[in-house]
């Protein structure tokens, strides 16, 4: 993997970039659809590469470890093939899903015990397990296995949660060296940075994680229900920390508004269930504001879902027909609000792109923040 830095922000700290993997070019900022048991919900692969347009899809180990499981998807040559998903795909280690969604969690030392959320069976991840599992996926970029910390989070817990971040991340490098590519191209680790909502502790876990020397870098921990101001803080603290030529990812982030204030702060990737899963509940992000497409409000409003036209649904099917489509439970509705925030995702970091390379950045995103902070 390569990482050239294009551009930097006169006004901020937003970068513009290119990271090139052995499955084609990812323009950064970029925000990466997610595919978590190997299907972005409701949008066929057509779409996605046709309308939606994405250099890079993210799956979830812990998911497709328990289904379809490992086996089949060496037996398929990896996730891409498995999926006809030609670009790059970016692997989340279950450093996260397993405490969010698993029923029931041990953690010690050597790995975390959990009870699956689909059959109740009890599996073990470790971060050696966990490589051989994201080798086995075959992603081009796969993440380290960490603990991310809840908010709130005592101190001491966050800071022994970090050290032991830590120590699991030399346990994935020394592994990884252990396990060879299993398909024939490169995988490469990015390891991720913790510390819960203290400075202290982002700063040394991110003075560790810059040491480890890795080809790009990520901050977990955030989105967990802390104040977006206290993200802001946090993300602060480490991009001033982890190295300018390489790449920035935070996970889970966020709304439209979270993911320009956070390109401001010099992250380069993002992702999130959000543009889907909110989607699927009738919520539209738009550039002018949150639109629920549920509200009686819509019921007689023809006009097209999105007046910007970014993808093909916002000018083909009005307000009113997407809010039939949701009170009668269609599942049209869904795959329509699906596809439109995803494209409106994508066109917010093109645009952001585009503005970075042209040096008004900050100006555009303080317009954006003020028009994009209504509910319609
Ligand atoms: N996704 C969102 N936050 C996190 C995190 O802290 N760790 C991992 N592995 N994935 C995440």
């Amino acid at each position: 993997m390569k990482f050239e830095l294009l551009t930097t922000d006169p006004g901020s700290k937003a970068r513009a970039g290119t990271i090139t993997t052995d499955h084609g070019e990812i323009e950064t900022p970029i925000f990466m659809p997610v595919g978590t048991v190997g299907s972005v919900k409701g949008v066929h692969q057509r779409e996605l590469k046709n309308d939606i347009n994405p250099d890079i899809i993210l799956g979830n180990t812990y998911h497709l470890y328990l289904r379809p499981q490992t086996d089949i998807l060496k037996k398929a040559g990896g996730l891409h093939k498995f999926i006809n998903w030609d670009r790059s795909i970016l692997t989340d280690s279950g450093g996260y899903q397993v405490y969010s969604l698993s029923e029931r969690r041990k953690i010690k030392e050597e790995g975390v015990k959990f009870k699956s959320h689909i059959d109740g069976s009890y599996h073990t991840f470790t971060p050696e397990n966990v490589m051989e599992i994201q080798r086995a996926i075959g992603a081009d970029i796969i993440m380290a296995f960490d603990e991310c910390t809840p908010y709130p989070c005592d101190y001491n817990y966050a800071k022994r949660s970090m050290h032991m971040t830590h120590r699991w991340l030399d346990r994935c490098i020394n592994h990884l060296e252990k396990t060879p590519e299993i398909y024939d191209y490169k995988q490469t680790l990015f390891p991720i940075v913790q510390g819960s909502t203290y400075k202290d502790l982002r700063k040394q876990s991110a003075e560790y994680i810059a040491n480890a020397g890795a080809e790009g870098n990520a901050i977990g921990g955030l989105s967990v229900g802390e104040p977006a101001e206290e993200m802001y803080a946090m993300t602060e603290v480490v991009t001033e920390i982890l190295p300018e030529d390489k790449p920035r990812y935070l996970m889970g982030v966020g709304t439209p508004i979270n993911i320009l204030e956070n390109i401001a702060l010099g992250i380069d990737m993002f992702d999130c269930v959000m543009p889907t899963r909110n989607g699927r509940n009738g919520m539209l992000f738009t550039s002018h504001g949150t639109i629920n497409i549920k509200n009686k409000k819509w019921e007689a409003d023809f006009s097209p879902i999105d007046e910007e036209g970014i993808t093909f649904v916002d000018s083909q099917y009005s307000k009113a027909y997407v809010r039939h489509l949701f009170s009668v439970n269609e599942m049209l509705g869904r795959q329509i609000a699906s596809i439109h925030n995803l494209g409106f995702y994508l066109w917010l970091v093109r645009e952001a792109r585009k503005h970075i390379l042209a040096g008004d950045f900050t100006q555009w995103k303080n317009k954006m923040v003020k028009q994009m902070d209504k509910r319609l």
